[in-house]
């Protein structure tokens, strides 16, 4: 059986689910991170170590305005609200992405980081302002400066995911079944698993039923 350090998710399908509800694309996101929660849970029963969350991409800045405005102000309320929980909970947080946004989301991230950097249960990465294109050029950019020579190693160095192991696993809820600029490097052998329900409705079993599929299939890495 696969043993299993690193999920990583897209979770698509908010929008959606607000407007099948006849309600805004808002609500969707506001109920998605409920299920954040119950996947943070789920995956610290299941004692992996890390958990990479894609919540904000670099393209996701040609949204309205009104709905970034939501995501920032919602991602503000729960850091605040929950840090003190997750610090408790032993869950290291760690932004991947480049902080680029208002002066006080920017500090409140940094102080979540620093808050938490101890901890060793559960390491959440959570993608914001993510893209891989421009990460891998940031990696590039940091081999030419230090002079170094451009192979596998120093390019995962350079990474926003050093020192963390790649994903052995996944997952992308929305019945969409494409990679979006996420973490392109990392999941070169990950197991993809792409998921119909929307991802405020996916739930612990859902989440368990991929984990089971994924420790039973055989990997081979290139070998037979
Ligand atoms: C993709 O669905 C989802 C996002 C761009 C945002 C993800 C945010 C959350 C799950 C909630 C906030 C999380 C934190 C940690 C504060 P979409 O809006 O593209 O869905 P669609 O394909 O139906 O339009």
């Amino acid at each position: 059986m696969n043993s299993i350090k690193h999920v990583a998710i897209i979770m698509d399908g908010n929008g959606r689910w607000g407007t099948k509800h006849k309600k805004s694309r808002n609500l969707g996101h506001k109920e998605g991170l409920k299920t954040v929660e119950k996947v943070i849970k789920a995956t610290i029963k299941n004692k992996i170590k890390y958990l990479t969350l894609y919540a904000f991409s670099t393209e996701n800045w040609k949204r309205p305005k009104k709905e970034i405005n939501f995501l920032f102000n919602l991602l503000e309320t729960f850091l605040k609200s929950k840090i003190s929980d997750l610090n408790k909970q032993k869950i290291k947080l760690k932004i991947i992405g480049k902080k680029r946004f208002p002066k006080k989301i920017n500090s409140l991230l940094y102080k979540s980081e620093k808050d938490t950097f101890k901890n060793k249960k559960l390491q959440i990465n959570l993608a914001l302002n993510y893209g891989s294109k421009s990460e891998l050029a940031y990696s590039f950019n940091q081999i030419i400066k230090n002079k170094k020579k451009a192979n596998e190693k120093n390019i995962s160095k350079y990474l926003f995911t050093q020192n963390i192991p790649d994903p052995d696993l996944l997952i992308r809820t929305g019945d969409t079944q494409r990679l979006s600029n996420f973490l392109l490097w990392q999941i070169a052998y990950s197991e993809i698993f792409f998921e119909k329900k929307l991802w405020p409705d996916f739930n612990e079993k859902d989440y368990y039923k991929i984990i089971k599929k994924y420790k039973n299939i055989k990997r081979n890495f290139g070998n037979i």
